[in-house]
């Protein structure tokens, strides 16, 4: 699978998956709710990999000051999931810590897509060099 095939299905998978796990949270299907965040993370992993081997093939640092904005933005919102994974396990044993895993979630999917447009603007800035 070319790297850039492999990043483009990934990246669309997870944000499909992102996008049921929202929708299984909001209806309280916890099993299903659960075993697509697992699905997702892994996803989401898969799709850091490709997008690593795809920068390879592009003059990054050419693409300027967005660059490091989203090298910077992606790890926070790597370093950020672990907010709805703490959130949603105390949601399980304290019900009322569910105000608090909404929030946590959706400050992740903003980053996540804030983190997604960035990356698209860097390469598309970024000239190929093999
Ligand atoms: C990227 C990760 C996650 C996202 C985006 C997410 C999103 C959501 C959303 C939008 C809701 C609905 C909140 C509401 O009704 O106000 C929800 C509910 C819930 N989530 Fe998550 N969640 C994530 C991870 C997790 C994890 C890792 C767990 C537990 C291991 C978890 C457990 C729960 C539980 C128990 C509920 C409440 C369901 C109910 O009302 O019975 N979530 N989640």
């Amino acid at each position: 699978m070319s790297p850039g095939f492999g990043f483009a299905f990934f990246l669309a998978a997870t944000l499909a998956l992102l996008g049921l796990v929202v929708l299984t949270g909001f209806r309280a299907q916890r099993k299903r709710h659960i075993a697509l965040v697992v699905l997702a993370i892994a996803s989401l992993g898969i799709t850091i990999r490709f997008a690593v081997l795809l920068g390879r093939s592009f003059d990054l640092h050419a693409a300027g000051s967005i660059t490091p904005i989203h090298l910077a933005l992606s790890k926070v919102a790597t370093a950020l999931y672990l907010l709805p994974i703490a959130t949603g396990i105390r949601t399980i044993f304290r019900p009322a810590a569910k105000k608090w895993h909404k929030r946590a979630a959706f400050l992740v999917l903003g980053m996540t897509v804030l983190t997604a447009i960035t990356g698209t603007l860097m390469l598309w800035l970024a000239p190929r060099v093999r």
